[in-house]
């Protein structure tokens, strides 16, 4: 009876022996639901259940037992948690790849999402922001480091996104591991990561998810990347590491649009040291904040002045802001304020 059973749906979750199947006797492939660098996604139904999932498919090729077996467990072990795809107890190799289920996120990935050069609602990239940090805080609460955060990785389970999952758990290790460099860097990868070279050891740590996730936080925001890569020989990270450090109060043009408070919060997340990095659950102090500003007007008063004064203004208002005044008010009562203050030095 058992037996029968276990034929009719594969099944294996924490087991070393994966069940050897047929793809196609066990479900109906219906389409492709993504491509990353190590798999693919298909959405399929189970002939014997009716039960759709999504199955991530790792060609043996190039995936180790070990690394499969650690992708799946993982993914199992964090699915509880309401920010994190539901991977089902159901694993089993066929004769080209190894294949374990996960729950079907019918909206696709925060890539599609994020309008290329105008980005998100403020609102929206909160609501994911908030979110995603809900996953990575439990997933730092029990040692383990994502290290792959970026929007392809996370999934809209809600047109409102008031649902987000993250998903993606290939690069997941332990904090305080030392793994080899084994791939490029993208505009996600910290410093201290894209300057090491390939095969050099690198020491896992969470602040390489905080990192990202502020890197994600600006992209959602912009619709931009801020930089290729976060190394000095890219320009528009060294303007922001010149900033970051203090040695220019000269905001790159690409952060303007960003209120004092958001900076502050970047300023942290960004720390290019990463013991001196934030945690990620810093963010929330921020969730109620205004994070942008409304972009100026041409005929309004305040832009009759050069656009030099008001960016000393803006650089003003972030060093107010990092004394802990209070400059989220309009323009002009800001100046005011400013002036106010630098007559009382
Ligand atoms: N459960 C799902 N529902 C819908 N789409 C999915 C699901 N899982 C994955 N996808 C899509 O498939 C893509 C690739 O999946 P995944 O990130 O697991 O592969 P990968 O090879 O590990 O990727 P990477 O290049 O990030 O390492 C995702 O970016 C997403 O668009
Ligand atoms: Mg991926």
């Amino acid at each position: 009876m058992s037996d029968s059973k276990e034929n009719k749906s594969p099944r294996s979750s924490t087991s070393d022996n994966l069940q050897q199947l047929s793809l196609k006797e066990h479900y109906e492939v219906e389409k492709e639901l993504g491509r990353g660098t190590y798999g693919k996604v298909v959405l399929a139904r189970c002939r014997h259940t009716g039960t759709q999932v999504a199955l991530k498919l790792l060609p043996k090729s190039s995936t180790k037992m070990r690394d499969f077996q650690r992708e799946f467990q993982l993914s199992y072990f964090l699915s509880p948690h309401s920010n994190i795809i539901d991977t089902y107890n159901v694993a089993f190799e066929t004769r080209s790849s190894f294949v374990f289920a996960q729950e079907h996120a019918p909206l696709g990935d925060l890539f599609d999402a994020i309008p290329p050069q105008l980005g998100m609602r403020e609102s929206d990239a909160k609501n994911v922001v908030k979110q995603l940090a809900s996953a990575l805080e439990f997933m730092h609460s029990k040692h383990l480091v994502h290290r792959d955060i970026k929007p392809e990785n996370v999934l809209v389970m809600a047109p409102d996104f008031s649902r987000v999952k993250l998903m993606d758990f290939g690069m997941t290790r332990k904090h305080g591991n030392m793994v080899r460099k084994t791939n490029g860097s993208i505009p996600y990868t910290p410093p201290e990561v894209c300057e090491a070279v390939r095969n050099e050891s690198i020491y896992v740590s969470s602040s390489a998810d905080v990192w990202a996730l502020a890197v994600l936080l600006f992209c959602m925001l912009t619709g931009n990347f801020p930089w290729e890569n976060a190394d000095i020989g890219d320009m528009y990270f060294k303007e922001f590491v010149l900033w970051q450090r203090r040695k220019t109060t000269k905001l790159p043009s690409q952060w303007r649009r960003f209120t004092p408070r958001a900076m502050k919060f970047f300023r942290k997340a960004l720390d290019v040291k990463p013991e001196r990095r934030c945690e990620v659950r810093e963010i929330h102090k921020y969730l109620s904040d205004a994070w942008t500003q409304k972009p100026r007007t041409n005929d309004s008063e305040e832009d009759s002045g050069s656009s030099a004064s008001c960016d000393h203004m803006d650089e003003l208002a972030t060093m107010l802001q990092d004394h802990g005044i209070e400059t989220r008010v309009d323009r002009r009562l800001r100046e005011r304020r400013i002036s106010e203050w630098l007559l009382s030095l």
